[in-house]
């Protein structure tokens, strides 16, 4: 099956920004469409990727841009929504689903790669992430004249991660870190190989109609990756998980800070471990977390301290 024209919607973040380059790297044609272009200029010095300002939760701007597209890959999600009744997350996730379901059976575009989440399910789900991200799928899937493919990652990680650099930023600012739901499993899975199994995907026919579990090689519980981060970026440090009442608590507060850190929504995603029953897909063997984040965050932790002492020393020098 060959494929040219590619549209990524959620395409300018983390995973996205891997996803698109390496798609230009293989010379697809990617549209990318976002709600704020002059923030992703980066992406412009690819040569084949054209990035659209667009209202993607307008079922015409959608129409508009995905005709003559081939592949449709949905990359959007949110961890938190205004207040806690699981409307925002539906707005993004199965309304937006439905939208591009339309939108495809308008434009003749019979391929979507969807992005959704370990634990997804629209009947069982713990949180209202993990129903409206089941929601989602089950609607594309359900659509019977779209081939799709979906991956359920746990958590997502390499350079720019929004997991390890987080903690990494949390731990500089404080030598003894309160953790909710500390002894919570995950598999973290890097980016590269979640990028590897979309990329096969979008022309590998044995791939349509398929939901694939994304896990790295180990299962670590939330305290030992954040004790490992601390390993890492170097210092004095203590992870003190916090017991069940203590983590609701803490997600009660935080619910209400600017930009929610942790919310009620979080901590009700956290009571279920998130590790896969199955083996990574495609024959791809997945990629220990040990043999990437060092790397980065190293560099990052270095990156810090270079524009630390920059602001210093220009903070001390005399007026001229
Ligand atoms: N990262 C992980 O650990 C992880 C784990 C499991 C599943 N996933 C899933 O993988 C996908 C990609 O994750 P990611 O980490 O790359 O996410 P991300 O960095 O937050 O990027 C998501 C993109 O969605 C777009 N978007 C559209 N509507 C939005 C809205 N209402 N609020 C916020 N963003 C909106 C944004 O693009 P514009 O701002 O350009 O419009 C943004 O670049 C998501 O579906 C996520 O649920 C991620």
């Amino acid at each position: 099956m060959s494929v040219r024209n590619v549209c990524v919607l959620g395409g300018t973040g983390f995973v996205g920004h891997h996803l698109v380059s390496e798609l230009a790297r293989e010379g697809y044609q990617v549209r990318v469409l976002t709600r704020r272009r002059e923030r992703h200029r980066d992406l412009l010095v690819l040569p084949t990727v054209e990035l659209i300002d667009a209202d993607i939760y307008n079922l015409n701007a959608l129409r508009k841009y995905l005709k003559g597209q081939e592949v449709v890959i949905n990359l959007v999600g949110i961890l938190n929504e205004r207040g806690d009744k699981g409307k925002g997350f539906r707005h993004a996730h199965p309304d937006l689903a439905q939208k591009i379901a339309h939108a495809c059976h308008d434009c003749g575009v019979q391929r979507v790669l969807h992005m959704s989440a370990l634990n997804a399910d629209a009947k069982n789900g713990v949180s209202h992430y993990l129903v409206s991200k089941g929601e989602a799928e089950d609607l594309l899937h359900a659509t019977p004249e779209l081939q799709v493919t979906s991956f359920r990652p746990s958590i997502i990680v390499g350079p720019g991660d929004s997991f390890f650099n987080r903690f990494a930023a949390l731990l500089k600012m404080t030598p003894i870190l309160p953790l909710a739901c500390a002894n919570t499993r995950f598999a973290p899975v890097y980016v590269g190989d979640v990028v590897e199994v979309i990329r096969r995907s979008i022309t590998d026919t044995r791939t349509h109609g398929q939901r694939y579990e994304l896990c790295g090689p180990k299962t670590y519980t939330l305290k030992q990756l954040v004790e490992y981060t601390a390993q890492i970026i170097g210092g004095y440090h203590k992870v003190v998980g916090l017991g069940r009442s203590l983590s609701w608590l803490q997600a009660n507060i935080f619910e209400y800070l600017p930009g929610k850190p942790f919310s009620r929504d979080n901590y009700r995603s956290l009571q279920k471990d998130s590790v896969c029953a199955k083996a990574f897909p495609l024959g791809i063997t997945p990629t220990p977390i040990e043999a990437v984040v060092p790397a980065y965050l190293i560099n990052a932790v270095a990156r810090d301290r270079y524009h630390t002492l920059r602001a210093h020393v220009r903070h001390e020098q005399p007026p001229v």
